[in-house]
């Protein structure tokens, strides 16, 4: 089997200093490939990094992006946040919003705000949903993700700027992934959700959470996620490259 425009995406959380940026050398030489052209390659690092990497991605296909906004357009006395507006004009094409490390501060109502206002100012967004440890085990999967994508996704008409991201929160950083049959159940049960509240409008899931060079031979054989979101194996552009090699041959 081989995959086309899939989506890789680099979630380096609070991660990378300037110094850490000529590793990525690799993943754009890497990139270069007809092959690889093909699919979809995102850098989300810190803010202090956009910018650069921007810099660094000219005359590639790979694409910037930051890692939450605060809801509001407008600028403002708002100490220590950043906006829609900043990251776009600091080079972020897109921005992640709804991450399990965000939610402890971000509801589904502020989550909607943020999708929206990131919208309005041309940013693509990568939508996060999925649930904990304990809602899983009382078997609330479904009823959970429903309510975020209901919440998150309301009063938005377009969703072909959307990516959602299915990250059980048990996975992240944990090194465990859903297994197969779970995770199949899930990806359908989100996409039949997003298809009928938003009339069978195109859009892709992509699963995050442990992702890593070995699981992803596994991960692979869901036939309807279009990408991954990545956190600690894309540090490095050697392992990141290897779950890109692996999931486009
Ligand atoms: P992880 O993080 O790959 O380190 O589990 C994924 C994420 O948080 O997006």
């Amino acid at each position: 089997m081989t995959n086309n425009n899939m989506i890789f995406i680099a979630n380096w959380k609070m991660n990378g200093e300037k110094r850490h940026i000529y590793d990525i050398n690799k993943t754009i030489n890497f990139s270069k490939n007809s092959k690889i052209k093909k699919n979809l390659i995102i850098y989300c690092p810190p803010f202090t990094l956009i910018s650069k990497l921007k810099n660094k991605m000219k005359n590639t296909n790979i694409k910037v992006g930051a890692q939450d906004i605060h809801y509001l357009n407008n600028y403002g006395a708002y100490t220590g946040s950043v906006n829609a507006k900043l990251i776009k004009s600091a080079g972020a094409d897109y921005v992640i919003i709804g991450h399990s490390e965000k939610r402890f501060q971000d509801d589904d109502i502020m989550i909607n705000k943020k999708i929206k206002s990131a919208l309005k100012e041309k940013l693509k967004v990568i939508f996060c949903i999925g649930e904990t440890s304990k809602e899983k085990k009382n078997k609330l999967t479904l009823r959970v993700l429903k309510r975020q994508l209901t919440i998150g996704l309301m009063n938005i008409n377009k969703i072909n700027n959307i990516i959602i991201a299915y990250e059980p929160r048990w996975a992240i950083g944990t090194g465990k992934i859903p297994n197969l049959i779970e995770l199949n159940k899930n990806i359908k049960n989100v996409n039949k959700i997003v298809t009928d509240l938003k009339k069978n409008q195109n859009f892709r899931i992509i699963y995050g959470g442990s992702v890593n060079y070995k699981n992803i031979n596994e991960l692979i054989k869901i036939k309807d996620l279009k990408g991954f979101l990545i956190g600690s194996a894309s540090l490095r552009s050697k392992n990141f490259i290897d779950i890109i090699k692996k999931s486009t041959n």
